[in-house]
């Protein structure tokens, strides 16, 4: 673990107006832990990045957007870049959530292009990978999991590795109240890694923080984090509750 960062990462998704926004840093400024060691961020709507970067300074939470485009400019009515989300203030960006490549049609070349312009950018991609239930089912998680994570990270090239986050989301525990057990998260946690030591050799791949998503929560975030290959958390639903947020950043301290 010394070797690498901590990070539990909120993603706020769709959710918090800019007044929401205000409502809950007033509520965890009080609450939230000073001597952290684990780093804290928040990915929020683009459109609040640069008030939430204000808002969230003086207690050390990070911002990022949750999503961006992989062209660096051009004609994409809708879209913004990675460089302006950095502009913003932010320092991460979600690449690839199962959302976006359910309902936005990304796809694993896509991720790859996002990845290229977030770290061209000098953001840090918090790269998304996981599992439908039936892929789970089919036996075929860990050859998906190394297909998806190969995919995202082509010509990434080693020295840029320690500014890339791997986020493992099974599908089936995204909003779903449906954990992924301590001992599975773990064990695909681990399969990510020993794919990055392939590509990358041991030094990389112990440096880099991989983190469990889906339906974490105060309640079950110590057990997933004790798992030596969870380097981390991206909570969707319990990064809304100030309280329930600070819970789950002090099980990572
Ligand atoms: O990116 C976080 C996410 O997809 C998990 O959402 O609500 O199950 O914590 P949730």
């Amino acid at each position: 673990r010394r070797y690498r960062k901590t990070i539990i990462a909120g993603n706020w998704k769709m959710n918090n107006t800019l007044s929401q926004m205000k409502a809950f840093a007033e509520q965890i400024k009080p609450i939230i832990p000073k001597g952290k060691w684990c780093n804290v961020v928040l990915c929020v709507p683009a459109v609040n990045i640069t008030s939430a970067v204000r808002l969230f300074k003086d207690c050390h939470i990070a911002i990022g957007a949750e999503t961006c485009h992989y062209e660096d400019h051009g004609a994409f009515t809708g879209e913004i870049t990675a460089e302006m989300i950095k502009e913003a203030g932010a320092k991460y960006v979600i690449i690839g959530h199962s959302e976006r490549r359910q309902y936005y049609n990304e796809t694993d070349f896509t991720v790859n292009k996002k990845v290229h312009a977030a770290i061209n950018a000098g953001l840090i991609p918090i790269v998304c990978v996981g599992e439908s239930l039936e892929q789970r089912e089919l036996g075929v998680t860990m050859e998906l999991i190394s297909y998806q994570v190969k995919c995202a990270l082509a010509n990434v090239p080693a020295d840029k590795m320690r500014h890339v986050v791997i986020a493992y989301e099974p599908l089936w525990a995204i909003g779903t109240g449906k954990t992924a057990t301590a001992e599975q998260a773990g064990e695909v946690c681990q399969a990510i890694r020993a794919v990055i030591r392939k590509l990358y050799g041991a030094h990389v791949a112990r440096s880099v923080t991989i983190q469990y998503g889906g339906s974490m929560n105060a309640k079950n975030a110590a057990e997933l984090l004790a798992q030596p290959d969870v380097d981390g958390g991206l909570i969707g639903g319990a990064s809304l509750k100030p309280a329930d947020f600070v819970e789950i950043i002090n099980s990572a301290n």
